[in-house]
């Protein structure tokens, strides 16, 4: 699951942008955020540095009236003015999206090759949560193509030590576009300002959807006092490399059927809202490798083998097979200079599997009773990789979830079943934890930092010096007789 926007309340400061416009009160300054393009070449890797920076999403952003010298508020709290936006065309004509204070209003901050994101700031406003985007100029973001063999392993560190129960560290990919969205309908903002977002939940919170509002049918959040949802979703293809804190992680596909890009749902049957979950575009539960929940319980955490108190490196493949689809997603990690496999499944009847591959999410549904849509006709890791052959553009963030309290990630979940069940168990977390409205008050100082982000060919992005096992340099190794069980189909 993606994450769920934290809008900063404005008052009454002087930023200026334009409506989907662009403003000019404050400056529009990216934060600098280099990144590494590696290769390899026998056993030594090489990486060329970028200067790419970051771009915190539109959603965020001050919105004001898009005329000279007026300053009022487009959007208040969780609502829009009912004058600037009669409508969706209207208000993407009259409003402007203002430049960012990044560390004072959002506490984001870069040095060199890492970014801090804070879970709460408190300036003028208080700020909750936010995303960013890699950019690669002022004005486009920085497309990855994980199905290009120049390409196929990216990695980052991350440091989730000071990252509590309930609050989420992500880094994923969506099939944003480059440029934004940047001159579709009224979108004079583009990519500079942080526009386009879409994921595979069709998030409903976005202010804007390819350069159109999404005033229409608004309605407040009930939970959230800077969150409300339009009757309209921005549905596209989302790889989740990383959604974790110091207790649980995993990493998860979520490819949507038959639209290409950024796919605005109007309906609820399309969205996939409520009980039609498994009826819309987008694979809203993917298929996730966590480690908890795959039944090894001494992996990941605190003083656990991949051990969270410290930086952690955190490497994954995309492999592909002879006709270029894309079959398994792997995942390795490297701390104190060694290289350390992903722990297997533990499940019976799923087999000894540490990667995904649609084998591994056939049987992973059937024994936990999870929904099949990812493996349905359509889905799956081929039209995943259909998308990310497409270019993908990478999103960090920090939230909590208004919505189930992070605890798909990283406690027992649903409540109501026997955490001794196959799949119950995500984590040590308690049931009660994760409410965002606790979060603010008891952890508002918790932060991630990630740093060192590198794409390359396969093994080029393992720090140098480290022993690789053969088995993650080598493309696909098609299932052997080491699995335990033949697979199940499911229709
Ligand atoms: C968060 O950090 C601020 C500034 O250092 C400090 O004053 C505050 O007590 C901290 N809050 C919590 C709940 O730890």
């Amino acid at each position: 699951m993606p994450a769920f926007s934290k809008i900063a309340l404005f008052s009454s400061l002087i930023a200026y942008v334009s409506a989907q416009q662009a403003g000019s009160v404050t400056a529009e300054t990216h934060p600098g955020l280099t990144s590494s393009v590696c290769t390899r070449s026998g056993t030594t890797n090489t990486c060329t540095t970028k200067s790419t920076k970051v771009v915190i999403d539109g959603n965020w952003r001050w919105l004001r009236n898009n005329q000279a010298n007026q300053y009022n508020n487009c959007y208040t709290g969780n609502s829009f003015d009912a004058t600037l936006c009669p409508s969706n065309t209207a208000c993407a004509q009259n409003c402007a999206l203002e430049g960012s204070d990044y560390s004072g209003t959002y506490g984001i901050t870069t040095s060199g090759n890492a970014l801090t994101l804070k879970f709460v700031t408190r300036s003028s406003t208080t700020n909750v949560g936010s995303r960013v985007y890699l950019m690669d100029t002022d004005t486009s973001y920085n497309m990855f193509n994980f199905m290009d063999s120049n390409s196929q392993e990216f990695a980052f560190d991350v440091d989730v030590s000071n990252m509590p129960c309930g609050v989420n560290a992500a880094l994923y990919t969506v099939e944003m576009k480059a440029n934004g969205g940047l001159n579709t309908a009224n979108n004079k903002a583009g990519a500079k300002f942080g526009t386009g977002y879409c994921d595979a939940q069709c998030p409903h919170d976005l202010k804007f959807i390819e350069g159109s509002g999404n005033v229409e049918g608004w309605t407040p959040s009930s939970t959230d006092s800077n969150a409300g949802f339009g009757k309209a979703g921005a549905c596209c293809n989302e790889m989740d490399i990383w959604e974790a804190n110091s207790i649980s992680n995993a990493y998860t596909p979520h490819p949507c059927k038959n639209i290409v890009g950024v796919s605005r749902c109007e309906d609820p049957v399309t969205c996939g809202d409520g009980s039609n979950r498994y009826a819309g575009v987008c694979d809203k539960d993917g298929c996730d490798f966590n480690p908890y929940r795959q039944g090894n319980h001494d992996f990941y955490g605190p003083g656990k083998t991949v051990d969270t108190t410290k930086k952690i490196t955190v490497i994954t493949q995309f492999i592909k097979d002879s006709s270029s689809n894309l079959v398994e997603i792997r995942r390795a990690w490297v701390q104190n200079n060694q290289v350390i496999l992903q722990s297997k499944n533990e499940w019976a009847g799923i087999g000894d599997y540490n990667s995904i591959t649609d084998d591994y999410c056939v049987k992973q549904k059937s024994v936990f009773g999870d929904n099949s849509y990812f493996v349905s006709p359509g889905g799956g890791l081929v039209e995943m990789g259909k998308s990310l052959a497409r270019g993908h553009v990478l999103a960090l963030s920090i939230w909590a979830d208004h919505a189930a309290h992070l605890l798909w990630l990283n406690s027992p979940y649903p409540v109501d079943k026997d955490p001794s069940l196959p799949g119950v168990a995500r984590g040590t977390c308690s049931t009660t934890s994760g409410d965002p409205n606790e979060l603010i008050n008891s952890a508002p100082n918790s932060s991630v930092t990630y740093s060192n982000i590198k794409v390359g060919q396969l093994c080029s992005t393992f720090p140098s010096g480290v022993t690789i096992p053969d088995s993650l340099c080598g493309g696909y190794i098609p299932p052997s007789g080491k699995f335990l069980q033949a697979p199940i189909r499911i229709p």
